[in-house]
């Protein structure tokens, strides 16, 4: 399979501070590609630098094999990149609706039949259409998250810790609308709750200290305890 995303040798400043210090990353077409490392680690810098959202100082980031590093957020959402930031952003004033209307782009037909399949994978959404965003409860925000980023047409979404706060039971299900949902995209997942990312992973990259340390199959991670203990300080 082709390389979607590709990061080479990405160094991303914020103010003063140096913080990825040298990030490779590669995300193959119908992967779920998972970013793992400690808190702190750079793994939130990373996809807001693909984002454009804290641009990169040095290195690149290509996807389709074309240079998006200096490209602004909107083109890049516009080539087709899909982002669920760590705080989900969605709009507690608005309706379940209403957060997805205004996260569509084009209302092509696609993107309507898309929105269909979605409330079909998201029961709850459709359940609470006309609930405000603010009154869901975790796990329903976070299902609303996912769905505008991915009711556009995108190749590629990028889900920062999705099980962040939910309950297991919750978290279940995260999973599960994710695994439906890579059947359509290509998936970059950060991501703290290793049962979680090993589960549905099919490649890790392994980042400390804004840097790049690790990356393979997530079947071999899984047998290396050595690496788990040192970079994710479990096992
Ligand atoms: N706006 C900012 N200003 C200064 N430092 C920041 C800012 N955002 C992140 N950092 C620092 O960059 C490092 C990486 O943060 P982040 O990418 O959020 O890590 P992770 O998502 O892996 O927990 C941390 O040390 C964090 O304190
Ligand atoms: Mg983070």
């Amino acid at each position: 399979m082709q390389n979607l995303l590709k990061l080479h040798n990405i160094h991303t400043h914020i103010g003063q501070y140096h913080i990825l210090q040298g990030i490779d990353f590669e995300a193959k077409e119908g992967e779920v590609s998972v970013l793992l490392g400690r808190n702190g680690a750079g793994k939130t810098t990373t996809l807001k630098t693909i984002m454009g959202l804290t641009p990169a100082s040095n290195g690149s980031v290509h996807f389709f094999n074309q240079d998006i590093t200096k490209k602004a957020t909107y083109d890049i959402a516009n080539l087709g990149i899909g982002y669920v930031p760590e705080d989900q952003g969605i709009f507690g004033q608005l309706t379940v609706e209403e957060n997805l209307k205004v996260a569509i782009r084009k209302e092509t037909p696609e993107v309507m039949e898309k929105l269909e399949y979605i409330l079909e994978l998201f029961p709850d959404l459709k359940k609470f259409w006309k609930k405000a965003g603010g009154n869901l409860s975790g796990g329903q925000k976070q299902m609303l998250a996912m769905a505008r980023a991915f009711v556009n047409d995108s190749k590629l979404l990028l889900i920062d810790e999705p099980s962040k706060g939910l309950a297991p039971i919750v978290i279940e299900k995260v999973m599960e609308a994710i695994v439906e949902m890579k059947k359509q995209s290509t998936i970059v997942l950060v991501e703290q709750n290793f049962l979680m990312a090993s589960n549905i992973g099919d490649t890790y990259t392994l980042i400390d200290d804004g840097r790049t340390v690790h990356r393979g199959a997530m079947s071999d991670l899984i047998q290396n305890e050595e690496l788990k203990q040192k970079y994710l300080g479990i096992g």
